[in-house]
């Protein structure tokens, strides 16, 4: 299904051997030293987006932070804002967007509206590979590993698609809770690192992006209870209710509450699994909670929020992912 937007050598239309290769070519790209490089520069564009917000009426959260996500990819992964490449994949998106379903992506790769903006975008990241990326730049990391253009140009769409939208989602998440806890912003803004880390871990928990982690069954599966799932079953892990598990997040499984990470026992593992987990865990988990942690910190340091509404919101289904229902809106001061 992703294929026409992603390319054949997508991690996430790969599998087996050639999955297990391209994603070792890509992980270092993704480690401590390299996160460390890009949290300054998330922190840069946090704050000009947050100046710019409107103080004393309703934001939408999600469509602001799907914009300031989209230019923390392209600055990361091509070290510029590449303008012409940031509109030609925001009309490729609002495509996708528009579609109610996923499955609808592969009626979307004959769909020629949707085949030309792939084409712009295509046009646009073939010149920036052929000029090369700004030193540092993901990149340069993936270039170093020696893919091919098309290749380079299908791990480069992938990571600006899967790490944009989510990240997106789990901030607009985070403001819709936080601006229902003054009191929480109060701690975090006085620099609480150990409660912020928290308060990430907590939103990805209550509210996950993505609702379940999919696989097909490659061999006989058996379940605690005996039942054995068949080869070429479908199966999905289902992340939303396993966060909810009574005996993993006791006492209150359902409240928003981040001081819970530093009390008490440690959930067991494979409690809390927004990434999902084994060999197709997200590739950019370390990064979209550095980038989360970035903006976090710079939204308390700046602003009061209030919610716009007296009720939190309800969660609404779009495609793939859980998102508040009315866009995450928050009043900021
Ligand atoms: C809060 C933000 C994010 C969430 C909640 C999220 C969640 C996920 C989940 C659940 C999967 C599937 C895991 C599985 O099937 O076990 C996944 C895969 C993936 N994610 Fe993320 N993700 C986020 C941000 C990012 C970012 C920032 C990037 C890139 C910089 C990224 C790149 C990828 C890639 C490349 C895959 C495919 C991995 C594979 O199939 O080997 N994600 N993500």
């Amino acid at each position: 299904m992703l294929e026409p937007f992603a390319g054949p050598a997508s991690l996430l239309v790969l599998d087996g051997e050639e999955h297990v290769r391209q994603r070792r070519l890509q992980l270092p790209a993704f480690h401590g030293d390299a996160l460390r490089a890009y949290a300054p520069v998330v922190a840069e564009l946090a704050a000009r987006e947050l100046d710019a917000w409107p103080r004393g009426r309703p934001v939408r959260a999600h469509a602001r932070m799907q914009a300031l996500t989209l230019a923390v990819m392209l600055r990361v992964v091509l070290g510029s804002e590449a303008p012409a490449l940031r509109a030609a994949i925001e009309e490729a998106l609002a495509l996708v967007r528009s579609s109610p379903r996923l499955v609808a992506m592969s009626v979307l790769g004959r769909d020629g509206r949707f085949r030309r903006a792939v084409a712009r975008v295509d046009a646009e990241l073939y010149a920036l590979i052929e000029r090369g990326g700004a030193e540092g730049s993901l990149i340069e990391v993936l270039r170093a590993a020696g893919p091919t253009d098309a290749e380079l140009r299908d791990q480069l769409v992938t990571l600006l698609a899967a790490g944009h939208e989510t990240t997106a989602t789990a901030l607009a998440w985070a403001f819709e809770r936080l601006a229902r806890d003054p009191a929480l912003v109060a701690r975090l803004r006085a620099g609480d690192d150990e409660l912020l880390e928290a308060t990430v871990k907590e939103v990805l928990r209550i509210r996950p992006v993505l609702s379940v982690a999919p696989r097909e069954v490659a061999a006989p599966f058996a379940l605690r209870d005996g039942r054995v799932i068949p080869p070429g079953a479908q199966v999905a892990a289902c992340l939303y209710l396993t966060h909810r598990r009574a005996e993993a997040f006791p006492p209150d499984p359902l409240a928003f509450r981040p001081q819970r990470w530093l009390e008490g026992p440690k959930p067991p593992p494979y409690a809390w699994v927004p990434f999902g987990g084994g060999p197709r865990r997200c590739l950019g988990a370390a990064f979209a909670v550095m980038e989360m942690r970035e903006v976090l910190r710079a939204a308390v340091a700046r602003l009061d929020l209030a919610p716009a509404g007296a009720r939190g919101e309800r969660v609404r289904r779009r495609a793939v992912s859980l998102t508040p229902a009315a866009g995450g809106r928050v009043v900021a001061r």
